[in-house]
């Protein structure tokens, strides 16, 4: 942000200091909105100071001089506006939680085209006049924006199964990224220098949009939301250069919040996989759906009907619920709840072992039991619920699978080996919740359910649980 531009350029006419000071308003709500999102019982009033800047911003926005008609503007409102009611509302069109990440990387995909058309406009407009500060401004705006349009377009049909979810690879693939890579920065330091080369405007842009594509093939679906987060951030990046390109304070400011959350977001979830941020972007993860060296095969799992795991949970002391996608994907939060409320009016303790990465986004989990009411002082970060398994009678595992598998400690030849993982083979006892012997997203094996402390309820998550409540009534 110049301090230039903050006193009051254009003469500093009154408009021109309403306009700001709403601006300064906006970003002070997009960072306490953005705050409140660190933790679940801030989030929702988060989101609504986040909405309350995003509003003060479009008024800011419509005061500005520059603006010469508003029809085009009233119907790209009504347009978009009811695009996000129809959206938001779940009663009209429900977005489920599990297609959280793909509906993600679209709206990026939207915002991106946004900033691109706006870069590309002001290229159109200024072209060779453009000053060496705008022309850098716009060139990476555009850039960013054309990578992220196609690259987020890519991750939505990874996550949408429109095309192939596993990582499409083929030999010197990093060599030809890089090469084209490194050619679209040539380009971009070309037009830089000689603004009205519209050749090299225009190759660059193409270069981004090919990149976009070429740069997220090679990474498994499940390693999406990595991806997605970190077009997030190239997003961001985008509009904060589209607002040094427009002198734009708000721009810049909320660009850089977006830039940096997406990058940090990313690096979290590297993180919480024990992965590097390398390994993701060019190992291709998941191009060969490897199976754990030390496989199963000769062991047997332990069935357990839902009248004996009723009577082991009625009369546990102390129970660990490890959510996760399986629940999600089975819509059992509100029964859960049920359960939990059975066992603690039966004198026993629950507590919920929230794993970073369980289910297909960050923070899945935590939004899921947020959803049945449960209360957040029972739900336990991974690091501070660990150490208590050895003193728990049952882990219920319900729809987890990769976050409690072992080989992650175990077996180097995984391909979770070093993610740090729920510790509940360390409990008594576990009980597993899942429909068969299906695998997770790393798509391998699993010894938790064959170890002899582990007794497997198959069936859907939520009617299992729906016969565990009506046992536990029934004692
Ligand atoms: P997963 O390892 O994906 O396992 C989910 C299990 O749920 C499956 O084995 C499946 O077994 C079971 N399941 C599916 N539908 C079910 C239903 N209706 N009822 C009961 N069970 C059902 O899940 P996880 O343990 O949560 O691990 C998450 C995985 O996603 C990790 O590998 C993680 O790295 C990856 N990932 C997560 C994120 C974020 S940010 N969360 C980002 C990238 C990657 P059955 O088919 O036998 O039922």
């Amino acid at each position: 942000m110049t301090g230039a531009t903050l006193t009051v350029s254009g003469g500093g006419s009154l408009r021109e200091v309403l306009i700001q000071g709403i601006y300064l308003v906006s970003s002070v709500f997009f960072i306490i909105g953005l705050r409140g999102l660190s933790s679940p019982d801030r989030a929702r009033r988060g989101m609504g100071q986040a909405s309350f800047g995003m509003l003060l911003a479009v008024i800011g926005t419509l005061l500005q001089q520059d603006i010469v008609r508003f029809d085009w503007i009233i119907v790209g409102l009504l347009i978009g506006s009811t695009i996000g009611l129809i959206i938001g509302r779940p009663l009209w069109i429900k977005v489920p939680m599990t297609s959280m990440p793909q509906f993600v990387a679209i709206s990026h995909m939207f915002g991106a085209i946004a900033a691109t058309l706006v870069g590309v406009n002001e290229y159109l407009l200024y072209g060779p006049q453009l000053s060496v500060g705008t022309m850098t401004a716009i060139g990476f705006e555009v850039f960013l924006g054309a990578l992220t349009v196609t690259g987020s377009f890519m991750a939505f049909g990874k996550l949408q199964e429109i095309i192939t979810g596993r990582a499409v690879t083929y030999r010197g693939q990093n060599a030809v990224n890089f090469v084209l890579f490194g050619t679209a920065i040539v380009l971009l330091g070309v037009v830089i220098i000689t603004p009205g080369l519209a050749a090299a405007f225009w190759g660059m842009v193409l270069l981004a949009g090919i990149l976009g594509v070429l740069m997220v093939i090679p990474i498994g679906g499940a390693d999406m939301p990595v991806v997605i987060s970190l077009l997030n951030a190239y997003a961001g990046l985008s509009a904060s250069a589209m607002g040094f390109a427009l002198n734009n304070n708000l721009l810049i400011i909320c660009g850089a919040l977006d830039g940096a959350s997406g990058f940090l977001l990313s690096v979290l979830m590297c993180k919480a996989m024990n992965r590097s941020f390398a390994n993701v972007l060019f190992g291709a993860f998941g191009a060969v759906t490897a199976i754990s060296a030390k496989s199963a095969a000769g062991l047997t799992a332990r069935a357990i009907t839902p009248e004996d795991a009723a009577v082991r949970l009625a009369f546990a002391r102390s129970v660990i619920v490890i959510p996760g996608y399986g629940l999600a994907v089975a819509q059992a939060q509100h029964i859960l709840r049920e359960l939990a409320d059975l066992i603690e009016k039966k004198g026993g303790t629950v507590r919920y072992a929230i794993h970073p990465v369980a289910g297909r986004m960050p923070g899945h989990m935590n939004v899921l039991l947020a959803e049945a009411n449960i209360p957040y002082d029972q739900l336990k970060d991974m690091d501070e619920i660990n150490s208590e398994f050895d003193r728990t009678d049952v882990a219920l595992v319900i729809g987890a699978n990769d976050v409690v598998n072992p080989a992650a400690r175990t077996d180097p030849s995984s391909p979770i080996y070093g993610m740090p993982i729920l510790n509940a083979d360390h409990a008594q006892s576990i009980i597993v919740l899942k429909r068969g012997m299906g695998s997770g997203f790393a798509g391998i094996e699993n010894e938790l359910f064959f170890d002899p402390k582990t007794s497997m309820l198959f069936g859907d998550a939520k009617s299992s649980l729906t016969k565990l409540v009506a046992e536990i009534k029934a004692l």
